[in-house]
């Protein structure tokens, strides 16, 4: 007959085996299933990426059609635009994190983006300081005035500028 002893012993080890078992399985996991996290968390951050700038695109556009002449200034509309555009501005120094470096057809984005970081970083610095200064300009300015203009100008200057150098045609 199994003592109580024993009984409590071998529940021990049963225990620690089950424990050592899991802790395995766990390293197993460890190992194999990051490649599909990895992939998952990399179109995730593509996808937010592309987001980010559909909408940065959307508000610039009518912003553009004014500089071109093609849409009469609408104070409304360019308060509403210019302010979106400043707080876009701003995600877009946590959209291109490292691990999002995969090259097309999943990303337009060029792996130079992260091999000359600074000089990414420097571009979304004066995107967003030229995106506030629009807000401030359109604010005090009220119509399609040259002041609007340069700022509306300079601001386009900085996506074209980037997206010369890091996005793929
Ligand atoms: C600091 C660099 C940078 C700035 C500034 C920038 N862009 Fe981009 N933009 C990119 C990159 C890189 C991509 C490619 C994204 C991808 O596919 O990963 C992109 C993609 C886009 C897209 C396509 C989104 C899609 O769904 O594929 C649009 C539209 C766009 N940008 C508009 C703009 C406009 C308008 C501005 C200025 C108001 C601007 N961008 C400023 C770097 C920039």
């Amino acid at each position: 007959m199994i003592s109580k002893y024993r009984l409590k012993n071998c529940l021990i080890a049963l225990a620690a085996i089950s424990l050592l078992g899991s802790g395995i399985a766990l390293s197993v996991n460890a190992q194999t299933a990051p490649k599909e996290g990895d992939l998952k968390q990399a179109r995730q951050a593509i996808e937010v990426r592309k987001a980010v700038f559909t909408l940065i695109g959307s508000n610039f556009q009518p912003l553009g059609n004014i500089l071109k002449g093609t849409v009469p200034y609408d104070n409304g509309k360019v308060k509403v635009n210019t302010a979106r555009l400043a707080v876009l501005s701003e995600f877009v120094i946590d959209i291109f994190p490292d691990y999002s470096n995969r090259g097309e057809p999943e990303t337009k984005t060029k792996a130079d983006a992260w091999s000359n970081k600074d000089d990414l970083l420097k571009r979304i610095a004066d995107f967003q300081a030229h995106a506030q200064n629009l807000v401030k300009v359109s604010a005090t300015e009220g119509d399609a005035t040259d002041a609007f203009k340069a700022a509306v100008t300079a601001v386009g200057q900085d996506c074209k500028g980037c997206h010369d150098l890091y996005k793929a045609k």
